[in-house]
């Protein structure tokens, strides 16, 4: 504790104190005046007696002989003790007839003419004295008064020191009683702060440590409690039924994360400008990740931080690489951040796609991890690092870390805005902890990973398989009951599935034609008749997607059931992908030897089975494909979820069409009325076609209603609202810590 708070904390106690003290000894002074003074009365009053005992009878004597020398005599020698006075001799009439030099002149006789002996106090102007009055008699006949005169200034004087030492007895007293009292209550506080942050951190040993303050179990009781109903893994966000859309992920933003700032960080960008022909063109990219988060950022507005990857981009931006955008009605800010070409090989082309891709995916590509590519990885990560702090305008953010490209940065942000709330998503799968054992930079990776407050993943089985890899790779400790853990540093992580989706419904959908104008528009675009059963497969020439496996089942449908033959087609729309890499390059020209084999072999004048369209197609495009088709055929080898599956079903408001989709895909754990298929059985996947093609029209619609309501309600923004939801119980979990921790001055504690 700094010396300013511990002397505020000292003045709080020592002030109160000595006001009360001090109020006592003004109470009580009176009171122990009197009491002081009568004590030392009655002390005067005895000395008199004993004097006049003593001389009674010398003085009676020398009285009735008529010796007055023999009486100033005697009165000088009872004078000479320093507490009397002055003696006095008063006849029976009340007059003085001798007195010692030291009687005041203003002072006669007492006046009381009784046997008994009197006491007056009488207030001279040097002081108080006391007249103590004895009758004197000799031989039975009164002979007056002897008075005896004390001073009794000596007892004002020692009551006004006795006061003194009474004050400052006091005043030692309180300050005394204070520090101690300090002392003891800065070394309980110390206490209780540490065993509440201890208990709210969940460390082991807590309740039987013996360091912990047993009078802070109910407390902490009660903080746990609050706490878990905060952090319960199916909490509110599971519960409750929302309609999720644009509107009400963004009144959760301004009720739940009031103030909070967006920042999106991905590789790709949800708008590219290439210049063709001497003209600026806008494309936007065939990303899962741009099609699920693009209607986040419409709706909630903020910073999407991305690689200005096209050709025209830096023309399109401002001098802070800023643009606003959607183009056509603008509501977030794109900050496009540069690379050069060396940076993309390594850090994009190398690590992400050779390495990390094939590591996650179990497509039995080996991974390629090469030292130079983590060296850019590394690099690019700090680059994107710097942009969010840099776009940050608060110390508190949300940023939304996207994917594989960016093991690293949750932690490197971390470092540099350690309040920021950083939900990191990892839109692939994560492989088994013997899978990933291969990767030399395993540990990195974790780490970085950690550094976010949420890491969401598909899949509950992704998530126990990343569980397992930090239980295998990293010193830390796991809840595996909350889903949570809290690393060296006591930074903790949420982990938990977010399965992703996609717009319901799709902003492109209001301007596509009705189903039966796209099956006409498809049939004549490509040549197809109008009574043969169309199938749409729409990828990235990914070889996770197992297009060439898809063919082979269209080729053992047609060997399988002849009946097809003339009368059934897929189109195979296939964005080109990283076609500098030999993976992808191989599984372009596998799969365009393929279906030129098939067509071959089967096709006749008029109609082809396979007709494979390489190029990017528009969403709008894509919607016409969707809706003009019998099937769709989502047969990926490995996905984390495959929002393609998803558009299907969101494409067709007609409630027809029947989607073929593989059981590696993520998608296949939520669209169960699909025909779910194993990629790796050709003739299976032959099979499930031919079931699809022939399916009545009334189990088409069952299937696709079903299908229907679990993506309209588990939306894009149902998967946004969950994590923000989780994200905003967390940072008010954490206010509730801070205000704790600042309510009790000392040390400090973060991430609890
Ligand atoms: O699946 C991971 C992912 O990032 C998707 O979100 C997206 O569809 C795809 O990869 C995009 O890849 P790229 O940006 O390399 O073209």
């Amino acid at each position: 504790m700094d010396k300013d708070k511990w002397m505020r904390m000292a003045l709080r106690f020592v002030l109160p104190l000595l006001l009360v003290l001090g109020l006592i000894a003004w109470l009580a002074a009176p009171a122990v005046g009197g009491l002081i003074e009568k004590w030392f009365r009655a002390d005067v009053e005895m000395r008199s007696r004993l004097i006049f005992n003593s001389v009674q009878e010398n003085v009676a004597e020398q009285v009735r002989s008529g010796s007055s020398r023999q009486v100033d005599g005697l009165f000088r020698r009872i004078a000479q003790d320093e507490r009397v006075l002055a003696l006095g001799l008063c006849d029976n009439s009340g007059k003085l007839v001798r007195r010692s030099a030291a009687w005041p002149a203003s002072l006669g006789c007492p006046g009381d003419n009784s046997a008994e002996p009197s006491f007056t106090v009488a207030h001279l102007n040097n002081g108080s004295v006391l007249a103590a009055s004895f009758a004197l008699a000799s031989t039975g006949a009164p002979q007056g008064h002897l008075v005896i005169l004390h001073d009794l200034g000596f007892i004002e004087r020692r009551l006004s020191s006795a006061e003194s030492y009474l004050a400052a007895f006091l005043g030692f007293l309180g300050l005394a009683a204070a520090g101690v009292t300090a002392i003891v209550a800065r070394l309980t506080l110390r206490g209780w702060l540490s065993t509440l942050q201890r208990g709210l951190k969940g460390q082991p040993g807590t309740g039987s440590d013996r360091r912990d303050a047993p009078e802070m179990a109910p407390l902490l009781r009660e903080m746990r409690k609050a706490m878990r109903s905060l952090e319960a893994p199916r909490g509110l966000s599971d519960a409750i039924r929302v309609d999720w859309g644009p509107d009400s992920l963004r009144s959760l933003l301004r009720d739940e994360m009031p103030d909070a700032e967006v920042l999106v960080v991905s590789n790709r960008q949800p708008y590219i400008h290439n210049m063709e022909d001497g003209k600026v063109t806008l494309q936007r990219p065939a990303s899962g990740l741009v099609t699920a988060l693009e209607p986040i950022m419409r709706a909630c507005g903020g910073t999407w931080i991305a690689h200005g990857s096209g050709s025209a981009d830096s023309l399109m931006v401002d001098k802070s690489d800023h643009l606003a955008v959607p183009p056509e009605a603008p509501a977030y800010t794109l900050r496009r951040v540069w690379l050069s070409d060396e940076e993309q090989d390594g850090y994009y082309y190398g690590l992400a796609n050779e390495g990390l891709w094939p590591l996650c995916h179990i497509a039995f590509v080996r991974p390629i991890f090469r030292a130079s590519d983590w060296e850019q990885y590394m690099a690019v990560n700090r680059k994107f690092a710097d942009a969010v702090v840099a776009e940050a305008t608060t110390p508190n953010p949300v940023v939304l870390v996207q994917d594989y490209h960016f093991a690293l940065l949750p932690q490197m942000v971390r470092e540099r805005l350690p309040e920021a709330t950083i939900i990191t998503f990892w839109h692939i799968p994560w492989p088994n902890p013997e899978m990933f054992s291969i990767c030399p930079w395993k540990e990195e990776i974790l780490a970085g990973l950690l550094g976010s407050s949420i890491l969401g993943f598909h899949t509950q089985f992704h998530c126990l398989n990343f569980l397992e890899s930090v239980d295998r790779f990293l010193a830390s400790h796991i809840d595996r009951e909350l889903s949570v853990v809290r690393d060296v540093d006591g930074n903790t992580t949420l982990v938990r599935p977010y399965p992703i989706s996609i717009e319901w419904p799709p902003v492109a959908l209001a301007d596509t034609p009705p189903v039966d104008q796209c099956r006409e528009l498809v049939r004549q675009r490509y040549g197809i008749g109008a009574d043969v059963h169309l199938a749409v497969g729409v990828e990235r020439f990914d070889y996770t997607k197992g297009i060439a496996d898809r063919f082979r089942a269209v080729q053992s449908l047609l060997e399988q059931h002849p009946e097809w033959i003339g009368r059934f087609t897929l189109l195979q729309v296939a964005a080109p992908t990283r076609g500098r890499l030999s993976a992808y390059q191989i599984t372009q020209e596998e799969a365009e030897g393929l279906a030129a084999e098939i067509n071959e072999r089967f096709g006749r004048d008029d109609w082809r089975p396979v007709l494979l369209v390489a190029r990017h197609h528009e969403p709008d495009e894509v919607l016409t494909l969707f809706r003009a088709a019998d099937l769709c055929l989502v047969s990926s080898l490995h996905d984390g979820m495959n929002l393609v599956a998803k558009e299907f079903v969101a494409a067709r408001d007609d409630e027809d069409g029947v989607l073929v989709l593989s059981t590696f895909a993520g998608a296949s754990r939520e669209l169960r009325e699909a025909l779910i298929v194993n990629p790796y059985d050709i003739q299976g996947m032959g099979e499930a076609m031919h079931v699809g093609l022939t399916m009545p029209a009334d189990q088409r619609r069952e299937r696709m209603k079903l299908m229907r309501e679990l993506v309209s309600e588990h939306n894009i923004h149902h998967w946004a609202g969950r994590m923000l939801l989780d994200a905003a119980r967390m940072r008010k979990s954490r206010a509730i810590q801070n205000q704790m921790v600042q309510a009790v001055p000392a040390g400090g504690g973060r991430h609890v």
